[in-house]
This record gives structure tokens, sequence and C-alpha cells, in this order.
């Protein structure tokens, strides 16, 4: 990921990996994620260049990143909590493990905490459904979260 990138350079840069990528069939995803993984999130700028460059309106470039949980609009914080959303873990409480985790860190989903240390995200089932509520924590999942749990991986990642 490279954040101290110039306008021109950034601009550049995501032409060459739209233009590296543009040819595979269904190439908006591959595309997403390649800006996602060089820049940190998908800056509103490059979406009229996706667009342009996949003879596509603006309207449906955006629609496509607003309807994946993945892609983020901002940079994230130092670390990201991935909290479960899906139905295995709402059924065992990752309601109020959410709840939790919002009054912990005082912002919502897609919001990174004021001191730029956490960023929480929504995730739609990390694999862990036997130990529901699950949560993953800078990539390393968590199963079984409770208050308790969120707290301290919170602290940690606030440290
Ligand atoms: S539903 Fe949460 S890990 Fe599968």
């Amino acid at each position: 990921m490279n954040m101290r990138m110039s306008a021109g350079g950034f601009t550049e840069r995501s032409l060459e990996i739209i233009r590296d990528l543009k040819h595979l069939e269904g190439p908006m995803l591959p595309i997403l994620h390649a800006i996602q993984d060089e820049f940190g999130y998908v800056p509103e700028d490059v979406k009229p260049l996706i667009a342009s460059e996949l003879n596509l309106s603006r309207a449906e470039v955006h629609g496509v990143v607003s309807f994946y949980h993945d892609f983020r609009a901002a940079p994230a914080g130092r670390h990201v909590l991935k909290l479960c959303r899906a139905e295995a873990c709402q059924a065992m409480g990752s309601d109020q493990v959410a709840d939790r985790a919002r009054q912990l860190l005082g912002i919502d989903f897609h919001q990174t905490t004021l001191d730029g240390a956490v960023t929480l995200e929504p995730v739609f089932c990390l694999g862990l459904c036997a130990c529901a509520p699950a949560a993953m924590l800078d990539g390393e999942v968590h199963g079984r979260v409770d208050e308790h749990s969120l707290a301290e991986m919170i602290s940690e990642a606030r440290a």
C-alpha cells in the first residue's frame, strides 16, 4: 500500500491497475480489490476512471462498491476489527457484541475512532459458525466472543 503518492501518481497507478485487469471476464471486482490492496481503500476519484475504462456509468461503479461490504470509502485505522453479522452469529448474540463494540469505540460500523486506532467493520461469516459469535482483529479470528473478550481485543488494539 502506498499512501504517499502524489495526485498524478495516484491516477497513473489506478489506471495501470485498471488496464492490467480490464480484460478479465467480470473485471470490476478484481479491479476494486486490487485498488483497495494498493491504497487501503477505494478512493472516490478512482470510480470515474473505472467507469470510463469499462464503459460503465459512475452510478454502476458506485452501486457495486456500495453493494459489497469489503470496500472501504476511506483509509482504515491502525487496526481493523470485523464483527460477524451473519445468521449463525446473530443467533448466538452478535447483536449485543456489536452494540457493545459501538459503545466502547464510540463509532458505528464503517467508521474509525478519532485516534485512528480502530476501524469497525461488519463481515458476513468468518467460517467460524460453530464458535459463534465470531470476530476478526487484524486478520486473526476469535470465536465465542463475549463482552469480556471484546473489551480485551479493543484495549489491545488501542494500547
Ligand atoms: S455466521 Fe458468523 S462465522 Fe459464520
